[in-house]
């Protein structure tokens, strides 16, 4: 119940156990132009979709690498742990950055987006967050990419947590880059980068004086299409290949309009629970991927986490940075569904009981079933 890793399904926990394929023969290939074509329906878009052997934070690197050369000029959109690491990213790169600053919990104000794009035209790059995981708040990402679609400046997403969990319509929306991780929504382990890149990033890719070598989306995307068979430049991680192949078919059997409609619920579940127990949500337009909790007065938020995993053996996370000791998230994405909120909503009522915080038992539980049972 962390907003990642989370919990993987058997099947592709299994799957990561199979004997080692060459990358560069056909069986493998096969499987890898499954997942190549297969991953686009998560990320709503028919445009490629880069698999780079990183963790999520290497696609942000290497979107930045790609999309804009030393000197030029990034708006980030820092809310966040997660939208600051943008903005961390692209001062490391030699990047000039303009922040529109968020207070935390909250989302950004599409005006304030507006001002920043016509203050700052030369922008080549605006990066935000669909779900900003350390504080558990959605970012309004449709309104934000009608925005930015008006501009010369290309708008780039982290959707790390918020793939296959929070509503996101890449070629709908007009999102330029979308980049996302295996092991939040996806249902695997950590370990894959994943980028999808729109016609204008294309177009745009090719004349950024960057310097890069492991990270060219080029090369990336020469393999991906020079061949009737898609390949990789480098070895590829061909275990979580193959699991997210399978992770795939799971995502498209269940469908992602009902995946993001058991998202909803589940958290909508999770919120009102909390609520029922006399707890504050931290954002104020909350994601569907997670729900982050102010820690009740005189509670350091370490102390629950540490209770619940180690009385309960579920896992939540406390908060990161200045949220530290004041929050807790509970993450309800991936393989979850109803059973896993409402233990893990019990289980809580008991570790807050346990530090006599004066809560009434079961009235979270009650909160979240009367949801449940009111849902089809
Ligand atoms: C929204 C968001 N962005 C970026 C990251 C960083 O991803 P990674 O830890 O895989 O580098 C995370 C991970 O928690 C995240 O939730």
């Amino acid at each position: 119940m962390a907003p990642g890793p989370t919990e993987i399904p058997p099947q592709v926990l299994s799957a990561g156990g199979e004997p080692i394929l060459h990358h560069r023969t056909p069986e493998f290939r096969a499987i890898f132009a499954d997942v190549c074509e297969k991953i686009k329906y998560a990320f709503q878009t028919t445009q490629p979709v880069l698999t780079l052997a990183a963790g999520g934070t290497g696609g942000m690197e290497a979107t930045i690498v790609n999309l804009s050369a030393p000197d030029e000029k990034i708006i980030v959109i820092s809310g966040g742990v997660f939208g600051e690491r943008w903005a961390k990213i692209a001062e490391a790169l030699e990047r000039k950055v303009v922040r529109i600053t968020v207070e935390y919990g909250k989302a950004v104000k599409p005006e304030e987006v507006r001002k920043a794009l016509s203050e700052n035209p030369d922008a080549v790059l605006l990066c935000g967050t669909l779900s900003e995981t350390s504080t558990g708040a959605l970012h309004p990402i449709e309104e934000i990419a009608a925005i930015t679609k008006a501009t010369n400046t290309l708008f780039a997403l982290d959707a790390i947590s918020g793939l296959v969990a929070c509503k996101l319509k890449m070629d709908e929306w007009g999102v330029d880059a979308v980049v996302s991780g295996t092991q939040k929504g996806l249902m695997m382990p950590p370990g894959l980068a994943l980028i999808a890149l729109s016609e204008r990033a294309l177009t745009a890719m090719k004349t950024k004086k960057s310097p890069k070598f492991y990270w060219s989306f080029e090369s990336a995307l020469k393999k991906l299409t020079e061949d009737k068979l898609p390949d990789t430049p480098w070895t590829p991680n061909v275990s979580l290949v193959r699991q997210l192949q399978v992770s795939l078919q799971l995502i498209h059997a269940e469908g992602i309009e009902n995946i993001w409609a058991r998202h909803e619920l589940l958290a909508h579940a999770t919120r009102e629970a909390m609520k029922a127990l006399g707890l504050t949500l931290f954002a104020e337009t909350p994601s569907v991927s997670v729900t982050s909790v102010h820690s009740p007065a005189g509670i350091n938020s370490g102390d629950i986490v540490k209770k619940m995993r180690s009385e309960w053996g579920i896992s939540i996370v406390g908060g990161q940075g200045t949220m530290e000791g004041k929050i807790f998230r509970i993450g309800h994405l991936g393989y979850c569904d109803r059973t896993d909120v409402l233990m893990t909503i019990a289980a809580l009522e008991c570790v807050l009981s346990g530090l006599n915080v004066p809560i009434t038992l079961g009235a979270g539980t009650k909160a979240a079933q009367e949801i449940f049972l009111n849902s089809k």
